[in-house]
């Protein structure tokens, strides 16, 4: 299969350009697009034979279920059982925009899409280009994350292509995206909301909403094997660059000394070492390892006085270590503030709990 690149506004997308994605989409077909989070994989959610489609391209567990999105509160009905208060709540508050809830399903939606479960995920993204080519298609879309399985979601058309390139019909590129992290998943079918997996919205802006929030064990640490947690995707060892990556988490002084020490350690034993640094720790690993040997990648990842920045650019920075290939990755930590829930469940997903406390 070709796959066919579509460059398209990302503010306002040309029809002439959707409306050939959305006539793939309604002839089964897979068109990958930017949303505000991070590129989806998308097909006709209400058609079996395209679920299938995206979990092969993928090379995803076919047990994993979907997200449906839709552009208009009138798309919601038709997919669900039931729409609970605290999804009222919740979609007033954060709809359209980087969250997804999880509802009882209704007959329409296959259990193909959902993986086998009684439930439904769905999100109503606020990216031009996702609302226009959900509208044209006039079906909700199925689209997990774009990449293949087990490697970092795309937030550029580039990383798509990367991973897609002769599996999908088609790949709207509508530049770099926003957020750079997947959606918030919040799960409104049980007595109180439960949060699965954090995201841009953060576990504290729920609670404010609902003190009663509960947080499933699969967004906090490692699961045991035998697990079963509420998202099924939680499971699966995720975002994984190729090279072990060890998280430095500690006083900033002393988490600096420790990374330059097993830097040099990597460097002189003739490895590559990849560091991801902020702009304003850069200096002192330029200044310390400067003469340690040509193998180091030193990787700015954003700033600290910009918690965006670093979720914005993570996942393009763990795709370019696997490109460079280097050896072993040390990363300081991103906690606290609105986005350090999101960042560092998906670094520490990366680094598979690998975590140095100094
Ligand atoms: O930001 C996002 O959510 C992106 C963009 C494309 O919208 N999509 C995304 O999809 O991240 P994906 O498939 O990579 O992750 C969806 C997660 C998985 O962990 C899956 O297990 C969970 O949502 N999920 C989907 N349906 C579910 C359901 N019915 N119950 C519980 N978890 C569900
Ligand atoms: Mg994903």
């Amino acid at each position: 299969m070709k796959t066919r690149i579509l460059k398209v506004d990302e503010k306002e997308p040309q029809a002439e350009r959707i409306e050939a994605a959305a006539k793939i989409i309604k002839d089964g077909g897979l068109v990958a697009f930017p949303t505000e989070t991070v590129y989806g994989l998308g097909g006709n959610a209400l058609d079996p034979e395209a679920s299938r489609r995206i979990y092969a391209a993928k090379g995803r567990p076919s047990d994993n279920p979907l997200i449906a999105h839709i552009a208009d509160f009138a798309q919601l009905g038709p997919l669900v059982a039931e729409i609970p208060e605290a999804a009222q709540i919740l979609m007033k508050a954060y709809w359209p925009g980087p969250m997804t809830l999880i509802f009882q399903k209704s007959s329409l939606v296959p259990k193909s899409t959902t993986g086998g479960l009684a439930t439904v995920a769905v999100r109503m993204p606020s990216h031009p280009v996702a609302r226009a080519l959900i509208r044209a298609a006039g079906v909700p879309i199925a689209a997990p994350s774009a990449n293949l399985s087990g490697r970092p979601s795309p937030t550029r058309a580039a990383h798509v292509l990367e991973d897609m390139d002769g599996r999908i019909d088609m790949i709207l590129d509508g530049g770099e995206v926003g957020i750079g992290l997947e959606s918030t998943i919040i799960d409104v079918t049980g007595p109180e909301p439960a949060l699965l997996r954090p995201g841009y919205i953060s576990e504290d802006m729920i609670r404010a909403l609902f003190a009663g929030l509960t947080v499933d064990a699969a967004s906090l640490g490692p699961m045991s094997p035998d697990a079963h947690p509420k998202a099924p995707g939680m499971k699966y060892r995720h975002y994984a660059p190729k090279a072990q990556l060890t998280i430095v988490r500690g006083e900033m002084g002393a988490v600096q000394e420790k990374i330059c020490s097993l830097a040099e350690r990597g460097l002189k034993d003739g490895k590559k070492v990849g560091l991801i640094c902020t702009q304003e720790s850069r200096p002192v690993y330029e200044a310390r390892l400067s003469g340690a040997g040509d193998g180091l990648d030193l990787v700015i990842v954003g700033s600290r006085s910009d918690a965006a920045s670093i979720a914005h650019n993570l996942y393009d920075v763990l795709r370019s270590f696997d490109t460079a290939g280097v050896d072993e990755i040390y990363s300081e930590s991103f906690e606290g503030g609105q986005l350090g829930g999101a960042i560092m469940n998906r670094l520490k997903k990366a680094a598979g709990y690998h975590i140095l406390d100094v």
